[in-house]
């Protein structure tokens, strides 16, 4: 359907791609996964056809139909009502429409018998595109991405960015296009509605790629795994979880490569260094010597993880109450959101504020920290010095700064210095600090935002969904840096994960009420789901995790056999011979795992990583009987 094949893409000499290849076949599903800031929105975009390829080459038909969902349709204004403009996903139904519209009007003032037959031969046509379930299917899209029947008139530019995404993403799903991406679909959607969607996509027959850092649903709308790393996109089949584990095999299979090929290394030059002053062993010497530079050299790709490093400092210490919410009254027209709630927050909690799109999560964030009205009273303690991260955060980024410039409208009292060495705790290091805000990759903007935040030194920081657009990586980093943090937060997530790891108060809106559970999430979860059942409060019971116990590992002892000189010399060259044959099938093999059709085609990849461990393994066995005899020649042959 789509091929990139032999690739190379950079930004000012930056390579992002070198040499990488891809086949897109018709019905696959496709994750597209790797960190932040490898490429793989910039990928979306070159097999659009967006970002022109200067070298290796991009085939598809002509009239192939890509649909993709990005940031950049934010920006469209689009006055129309949500429905028209969804259903306009159809361009062929939406102009047989008006077709069939404009003739209707024609026959009513002068009916003819060409304009009737023309209008039967078009409300066909548009029966057989499926024209009559058309609106009742946008319709059923739209109510599962969580629009009320009563907004679907309502003009499009009147929502929140969240809420224009989400029509976006109903106009691809009505459109069908042949080829489907979509750049983390799930930022702006709160789990009801990611629930919805992983259901859509599962009965979904068309060809998708997915990019997203949300395993969960990876997990669940996936059955390929395409690998931005090392310049290269590399193949899997199977979804999330299925990729992860393969690529630990993987990984562990280039690890022992590399060691037996070290130890050989280590073998030879041994003898080089007896030897090489030895006439009599001049040949032996020069040949290995030769050998070794012949060598190719197999190199283990270090993992990407890099040292992000964040610390969320505090300045001053706050008195014991953070903030107390009393008889706190909130609506958005007939919208209750609060009424008459109670809340305390006090130091040290962390608390994770949970619950459905609309139940106002970020309004209470934006009440607590004052730029939001609300009847009644919500106080903030002593010496609480409060900072708050949310999307329109990323929004306000000034697109035209570079990072310094950037980073320093935090606030004048830090030195050039001083910004460099945050930007490279977040990563960004060398000339990147130079680069505009305009280019970074979405987790690169949340990293910058997030370093603004914590550039604030605040003791109560306000999160909402921090960890939209941040990869597993820097995620688990950040949950790091939270757990460490010596102030009070509350935050907003839908990373069920994050939360578990982070938050140890959950706190929900229930009948326009702020509740409270003095426990983690899983504690919660226990706790509720019992709750829904006999309606009375059951505290749950700690379980401890399990012990694991270490397997004994096995070092056989090699045996040595004794062997005449001679016999020993011949048994050695045979060694070599058969290690050199291995080595060359072993090479085919390897061949044939990198070709991208193999590398999906699950049971040969299982047939092939077999074979390729058979000869790794009879490899290793030839090395270890080589490097016996070695020793034992060497110590009948001493210098
Ligand atoms: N026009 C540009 N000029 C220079 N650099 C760019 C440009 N566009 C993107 N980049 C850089 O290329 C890299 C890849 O960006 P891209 O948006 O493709 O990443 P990504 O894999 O989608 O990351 P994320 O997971 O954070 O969304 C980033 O480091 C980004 O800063
Ligand atoms: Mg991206």
């Amino acid at each position: 359907m789509l091929a990139l094949t032999d690739f190379s893409f950079e930004f000012a000499g930056r390579y992002l791609f070198r040499n990488a290849s891809w086949h897109i076949k018709p019905g696959q599903k496709i994750g597209l996964v790797g960190l932040n800031g490898t490429g793989k929105s910039t990928l979306l975009r070159i097999v659009t056809g967006e970002y022109e390829l200067r070298e290796g080459l991009l085939t598809k038909p002509s009239d192939l139909k890509i649909g993709f969902l990005n940031q950049d349709l934010l920006s469209i204004d689009y006055t129309s009502s949500v429905l028209r403009v969804v259903l306009e996903g159809r361009k062929d139904l939406a102009a047989l429409d008006k077709e069939i519209h404009r003739i209707l009007d024609h026959i009513e003032h002068t009916p003819d018998e060409k304009s009737i037959q023309k209008l039967t031969e078009l409300q066909d046509q548009f029966g057989n595109l499926g024209g009559y379930d058309w609106e009742a299917n946008a319709e059923k899209i739209l109510e599962g991405l969580g629009f009320a029947t009563a907004d679907l008139q309502k003009p499009l530019n009147q929502f929140s960015g969240g809420w224009r995404m989400r029509a976006m993403l109903a106009m691809l799903l009505v459109e069908e296009p042949d080829l489907l991406l979509l750049d983390e679909p799930t930022n702006h959607l709160d789990l009801p509605t990611i629930q919805w969607l992983e259901e859509y996509l599962k009965e979904y027959r068309g060809t998708y790629v997915i990019v997203s850092h949300d395993r969960t649903f990876l997990d669940r709308t996936i059955e390929y795994v395409a690998e931005v790393a090392h310049q290269q996109l590399f193949h899997y089949k199977g979804n999330f979880t299925q990729y992860l584990e393969q690529k630990e095999e993987r990984d562990e299979m280039m690890q022992r490569r590399f060691d037996n090929q070290q130890d050989f290394i280590r073998q030879q030059m041994r003898f080089i260094q007896r030897f090489k002053a030895k006439a009599s062993k001049a040949t032996a010497v020069q040949s290995r010597v030769k050998m070794l530079q012949k060598l190719d050299k197999i190199e283990v790709l270090e993992d990407e993880t890099r040292d992000l490093n964040i610390r969320f400092n505090i300045r001053v210490t706050p008195g014991k109450h953070i903030v107390n919410i009393k008889h706190v009254t909130k609506s958005y027209g007939d919208l209750n959101i609060l009424e008459n709630a109670e809340g305390e927050i006090i130091r040290g909690d962390k608390i994770a504020l949970i619950g459905a799109n609309g139940r106002g999560k970020s309004t209470l964030l934006r009440m607590i920290f004052g730029s939001e009205k609300y009847d009644g009273n919500i106080e903030n303690g002593w010496n609480v010095e409060p900072s708050f991260f949310a999307q329109h955060q990323l929004e306000s980024l000034n697109l035209k700064n570079d990072l310094i410039q950037e980073l320093a409208t935090v606030g004048g009292e830090y030195s050039e210095n001083e910004l460099r060495g945050t930007l490279g705790c977040f990563l960004f290091t060398g000339d990147d600090v130079f680069k505009k805000v305009k280019v970074l990759s979405g987790g690169e903007k949340s990293r910058i935002a997030l370093a603004k935040t914590l550039l604030t030194q605040a003791n109560f920081l306000l999160l909402d969904e921090p960890t939209n657009h941040l990869d597993m990586f820097s995620t688990s980093v950040l949950a790091e840096a939270l757990n460490a943090y010596k102030g009070t937060f509350i935050l907003v997530s839908h990373d069920r994960t994050f939360i578990s790891n982070v938050a140890n108060k959950i706190w929900w809106i229930e009948d326009h009420k702020l509740k409270e559970y003095p426990g983690t999430y899983e504690e919660w979860e226990e706790w509720y789901e019992k709750r829904k059942k006999d309606k009375t409060l059951v505290l749950p019971q700690k379980e401890k995790p399990a012990e694991k116990k270490q397997e004994p590992r096995e070092h056989p002892i090699p045996k040595v056999s004794k062997n005449a000189m001679v016999q020993l010399e011949k048994k050695m060259e045979e060694l070599e011979a058969k290690i050199k044959t291995l080595d060359a099938a072993k090479a085919k093999v390897e061949a044939s795992l990198n070709d991208p059709d193999v590398a999906i085609d699950f049971e040969k990849i299982g047939i092939l990583t077999k074979e390729f461990q058979d000869i790794e393994d009879q490899i290793g066995k030839a090395r270890q009987s080589y490097e016996d005899a070695m020793e034992e020649w060497m110590e009948e042959n001493p210098q």
